[in-house]
């Protein structure tokens, strides 16, 4: 049913050429959406996940910036979608140390236009603002953060995404409470992996990276954990809260988890052994993190989606690495990636029913 809802529904995608917008785009067209994209310049990287799979040919799109309000607002008025999702982000931890300013103004005033503009537009019902599991302030501990949890990241780009939070929160408060508002949440998941991902400073884009150069790869942090999670999960966890806000409204708004089961919670170096069960080609060695900004532990409890929207993760650990590691080995032999990506959706999707969610 959710993805029979997806048919010819007009839904608008800011980040569409980075990662985890580019997955998604590819799934909505697959169910026959029509997809509108906004974003940057397209990647100049040639193995980026949008330009592999040639994401720009299967729908319609323009380059710009999200800081840009009125540039923004009249796609919003041209396109009219039913739904939008906002991935477009500055989303690299060290980037963000880098250049604090950039991160701020792309990250904070982003989330403001994207409410702005949906403010104005009359069409679309449902807006979900994508955030990080980041924005918790980390206390180091053992246990996954809940929604209710104190917000307050450290590093430039953390914060940025728990202020993106208290943004969505004033906005919902503020003018998505009246009845003929759109409906809007806020989606955190956590480290997100899978094949077309080609960014700095992220473990695996750096493992394949390190293959296709046969270089040595450099490992930050050995013994942190992360919940890894394979980028169809909290996808299909979007697409799945989008439904639910369009169909039954506003009981659905606010924030979400949308993390691994627990046992994904796994540390650097045992993620970099289980990609090096399908390419041990790939030497590496531990150097110290100087910056010091990582926290060691970071779990996401995801009861509150498990029990309001009956999602659960469909991908376990083994499963997310193999297909992870599938799709960049698959690339890197020219095989072709679009196909590939058509594969790991159907098979989620097998998966999805087997298991009746
Ligand atoms: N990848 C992860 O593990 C992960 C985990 C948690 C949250 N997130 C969040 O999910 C979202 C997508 O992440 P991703 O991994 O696909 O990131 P990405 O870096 O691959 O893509 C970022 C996208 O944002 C666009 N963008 C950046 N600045 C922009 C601007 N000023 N105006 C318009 N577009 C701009 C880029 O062109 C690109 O399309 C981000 O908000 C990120 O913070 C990612």
């Amino acid at each position: 049913m959710l993805f029979n809802f997806y048919k010819n529904k007009k839904i608008l995608v800011t980040g569409d050429t980075g990662f985890k917008g580019s997955w998604l785009c590819i799934w909505l067209s697959k169910l026959g959406a029509d997809v509108f994209g906004y974003s940057l310049n397209e990647p100049e990287e040639e193995y980026s996940n949008f330009n592999l799979c040639n994401v720009g040919e299967k729908l319609n799109r323009v380059d710009g910036d999200v800081r840009d309000l009125d540039f923004l607002k009249e796609q919003f008025n041209k396109f009219k979608p039913d739904i939008a999702f906002h991935f477009a982000a500055q989303s690299i931890v060290l980037d963000g140390i880098k250049d604090p300013h950039e991160t701020y103004s792309t990250n904070l005033m982003g989330t403001v236009n994207f409410f702005e503009a949906l403010r104005e537009s009359t069409n679309t019902k449902v807006g979900i603002n994508v955030t990080s599991d980041k924005c918790y302030f980390n206390n180091n501990w053992v246990w996954g953060y809940r929604e209710s949890d104190k917000l307050g990241g450290k590093d430039p780009y953390s914060a940025s995404k728990s202020a993106s939070e208290i943004i969505s929160s004033s906005y919902l408060s503020t003018f998505f409470e009246t009845k003929n508002s759109s409906n809007i949440a806020t989606v955190r998941a956590g480290n997100v992996i899978g094949a077309g991902d080609w960014s700095n400073f992220r473990l695996v884009p750096d493992f394949f990276k390190s293959k296709k150069n046969d270089s040595q790869l450099t490992i930050r942090n050995p013994d942190s954990t992360r919940p890894w999670q394979h980028v169809l999960d909290p996808l299909y966890g979007y697409m799945l809260l989008a439904y639910k806000l369009y169909k039954d409204g506003k009981k659905f708004q606010g924030p979400w988890n949308f993390g691994p089961l627990n046992n994904s919670n796994k540390s650097v170096k045992e993620l970099v052994e289980e990609l090096r069960f399908y390419d041990n080609s790939v030497n590496y060695i531990i150097k110290d993190d100087k910056t010091k900004v990582e926290a060691k532990l970071l779990n996401l409890d995801i009861s509150k989606a498990r029990n309001f929207l009956s999602w659960r993760p469909m991908l376990g650990f083994k499963e997310t690495v193999k297909l992870t590691a599938e799709g960049y080995l698959n690339d890197l032999s020219n095989k072709s990636p679009y196909q590939n990506r058509l594969r790991a959706i159907d098979y989620f999707e097998k998966n999805l029913n087997n298991n009746e969610i």
